[in-house]
């Protein structure tokens, strides 16, 4: 009989590709879905970008590149962030990879492994407790309170750090909340971390650019005293609307670079030489149409929120950052679980239960309003009329 890595097998399903196959299923039967429950801009990249991708494709380069990405990318991806945070950031720090999970995979992959712990938000992204796991850490979640405008509380995080832990994930603007951690608290776990120095830190900030008024955005890049043992996540898919093209970048310690890149030897050898090609164009192009991306998703957010706080029993705050809502569905006297699913097959809203992103996520719901405004409208409609 075939015996299987426990570490892999005990990897659970991500339910907003679950939820996106029953959608499209119930499309192709002829269903008038609207799905809020896949996390992805609804826009086309801008133009530049696609053209540039073309020109990859026509004339090259076709071949394989440094597994830590293109010079040229890595230079422009370091000027980037550092033109960005106003931080000292060069191309030796800078790894491109497929996507912005692989980051996180990789980070989870090094400090990971048996008898180790790995800190992470709950409710939070679900691949972050399966990245954990599969490097045979144990993943320990620490919570994301609404009270706490979907942030954390840093006392709290900071007392689950036992020996074991080695590596910490902080998320902000976060999936599936939007929240934005309040830098004053942000801060309050960057000092307390000084005194754990086998706890390593991955910020995954591939929201960053996603920041509506009145938020503030903190990178972890800001607290240059952990430098040498935080890792960056950011990437394409949700700045540029490059989900499909999977394309990521880590700015990782320098002391670490070289395990990295055997990493991505190990797992891909290296990232689309075209897709790379297009990510320069993207980050060293114009940017007023990613700004006009940001602004229509700050204009639906308050679509969205007033809509769900008009629906009898639900709770919605006001969400700081990235294109989600998390709505506490308490007060229907419904179970969220039950609700998502009645919601999708009768209503025929595609939105994703709270507890898919971990035990604290119960009672909420994540609808994406990456999509269009006309679309809202109706999934919101639908869901008032559905709840009575
Ligand atoms: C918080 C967070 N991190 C990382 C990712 C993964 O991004 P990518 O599609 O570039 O791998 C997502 C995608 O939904 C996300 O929500």
């Amino acid at each position: 009989m075939l015996k299987l890595n426990p570490h892999v097998t005990a990897i659970e399903e991500e339910t907003a590709f679950t939820v996106l196959d029953r959608a499209n299923a119930l499309k192709a039967q002829g269903a008038p879905v609207i799905n809020l429950g896949i996390g992805q801009p609804d826009f086309t990249p801008p133009r530049h970008i696609l053209e540039a991708a073309e020109k990859a494709v026509r004339d090259g380069p076709h071949g394989y590149t440094s597994p830590q990405g293109l010079a040229p990318l890595r230079d422009a991806v370091a000027q980037y962030v550092a033109r960005r945070f106003k931080v000292p950031v060069t191309a030796e720090e800078v790894v491109i990879v497929p996507g912005g999970k692989v980051t996180f995979y990789f980070a989870c992959q090094l400090f990971g492994g048996l008898g180790t712990e790995i800190l992470y938000p709950d409710p939070g992204f679900p691949p972050y407790r399966d990245a954990a796991r599969s490097s045979g850490a144990r993943p320990v979640a620490y919570p994301i309170r609404e009270e706490k405008d979907f942030g954390f509380d840093a006392a709290e995080v900071l007392s689950l750090i036992t020996p074991a832990t080695r590596l910490i994930i902080v998320n902000s603007p976060a999936n599936p909340t939007g929240g934005v951690v309040a830098r004053k608290e942000m801060q309050k776990l960057a000092e307390g971390l000084l005194k754990h120095k086998q706890v390593a830190i991955l910020s995954d900030e591939i929201y960053s650019h996603l920041i509506f008024k009145g938020t503030e955005f903190t990178s972890f890049l800001g607290f240059p005293e952990l430098r040498d043992r935080t890792v960056i996540l950011d990437g394409w898919s949700k700045t540029f609307a490059m989900t499909g093209w999977r394309l990521g970048f880590g700015i990782w310690p320098k002391a670490l670079i070289e395990h990295v890149k055997k990493l991505v030897t190990v797992d891909h050898s290296c990232t689309s030489v075209a897709t790379q090609m297009a990510g320069l164009a993207a980050i060293t192009g114009p940017m007023d149409e990613i700004e006009h991306f940001r602004q229509s998703f700050e204009h639906r957010r308050g679509i969205v929120v007033a809509g769900l706080n008009a629906i009898k029993g639900v709770k919605c705050r006001m969400p700081g950052g990235a294109f989600y809502a998390f709505p506490n569905v308490t007060g229907t006297g419904r179970d969220s679980g039950v609700l998502a699913r009645e919601l999708l097959e009768q209503a025929h809203v595609a939105v994703l239960p709270g507890e898919s992103f971990g035990r604290n996520g119960k009672g909420y719901l994540r609808l994406s309003y990456a999509a269009s405004e006309a679309d809202i409208r109706e999934a919101l409609a639908r869901m008032a009329a559905f709840l009575g």
